[in-house]
């Protein structure tokens, strides 16, 4: 590993040095940017600002005019944030160890490991995307990288790798590059690796099934009172004019607490006034996103009933109407109910 990013590395500005503060600004530009992007950046910023001292004591003018079109710019005020903290507490000294870096402004754990790796040869492994696919093709582990604890058991990999490493800067640094030039997501050059042999997942052939990063999706359960209101033999429903399921008709509803906060609801809405008569049960319903949970009721129109006429159907034309999935389980229910009222 360390032979091959001796060899095949990439040569980047900020490998041409030991100071910790070049590294320490390189890491944080680096944060969600792209190593092209960064070069004439980090260049720039340490020409005018090439030392700890000088970043503490910068104008703001100055420092967000260095950082314009790098973005996150909050990154600046907390490098700057840091190091005066540094000018103060550590005597202008870069603190060593993984702990203490983990202490100032706008260092997570990623650049943590990464300064106490490069710039002090501390054994902490880089846990991110590129090194989380690695170590899942490297072992053949089917563990979902999207969960806190494989993320745990993969970083405590990383450092008992790292551990055995002669280089700590090294390894880190060359499981940087191959995730991001040879054990790719998609298109991984195995050939060209210089792990091809002791990799378990390229020997069992799964490197395109892993990692597994599986994402829980958020479901918000929305509750609401949904009201099946007939007028007759017709029944009330309107047309979503936007939302989730526009131009989808479904039966009227809103978020609120009670049958007779619908009530008001519903009079102030429509200039109608309605009764709902009976309860007939939750409906729930399920989108990829979110969930409705529909407390449904049954009941009809108090008086006249040219405020809504357009908005009553019988049973024939509401076949013939696009009713939402949900909308139609409660139909059912509803039907259910009145047939067999128990
Ligand atoms: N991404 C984050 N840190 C990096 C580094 N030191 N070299 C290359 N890419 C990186």
């Amino acid at each position: 590993m360390e032979a091959w990013f001796a060899v095949s590395g990439r040569d980047l500005p900020w490998r041409r040095t030991g100071d910790p503060y070049k590294i320490w600004v390189s890491e944080i530009m680096l944060q969600q940017t792209q190593v092209e992007t960064v070069i004439p950046y980090y260049e720039r910023f340490i020409r005018a600002l090439p030392d700890v001292s000088a970043l503490a004591e910068a104008e703001d003018d100055g420092l967000f005019k260095l950082w314009q079109g790098l973005g996150y710019y909050r990154r600046a005020a907390h490098l700057k944030e840091a190091a005066v903290t540094v000018m103060k507490d550590f005597g202008g000294h870069m603190p060593a160890s993984y702990e203490t870096l983990l202490q100032l402004k706008g260092i997570g754990p990623y650049s943590a490991a990464a300064i106490a790796s490069i710039a002090y040869g501390q054994p902490k492994g880089v846990v991110d995307g590129n090194t989380l696919r690695i170590i899942a093709r490297l072992f053949n582990l089917e563990d979902n990288i999207a969960l806190d604890k494989t993320k745990k058991a993969f970083g405590q990999l990383m450092d008992a790798l790292i551990g055995a490493a002669k280089s700590p800067s090294a390894f880190n640094q060359a499981m940087m590059d191959l995730g991001a030039m040879i054990c790719t997501p998609r298109k991984p050059d195995c050939p060209a690796c210089p792990l091809k042999d002791i990799c378990r997942g390229r020997r069992a052939d799964t490197i395109l099934l892993l990692p597994v990063n599986i994402k829980k999706v958020k479901r918000e359960t929305e509750e609401m009172v949904t009201a099946v209101i007939r007028a007759e033999d017709r029944l009330m429903l309107v047309r979503n004019r936007e939302g989730l399921l526009k131009d989808l008709y479904g039966f009227v509803q809103t978020p609120c607490s009670s049958p007779s906060a619908f009530e008001a609801w519903f009079l102030e809405k429509y200039k109608v006034p309605i009764r709902l008569q009976s309860y007939i049960g939750d409906v729930k319903h399920v989108f990829t996103h979110r969930t409705w949970l529909m407390h449904v009721y049954a009941g009809y129109l108090l008086s006249d009933r040219d405020q809504v006429r357009d908005l009553l159907y019988t049973d024939r034309e509401l076949e013939a109407l696009p009713v939402s999935t949900a909308h139609m389980k409660v139909l059912k229910a509803w039907q259910k109910a009145e047939k067999d009222p128990s």
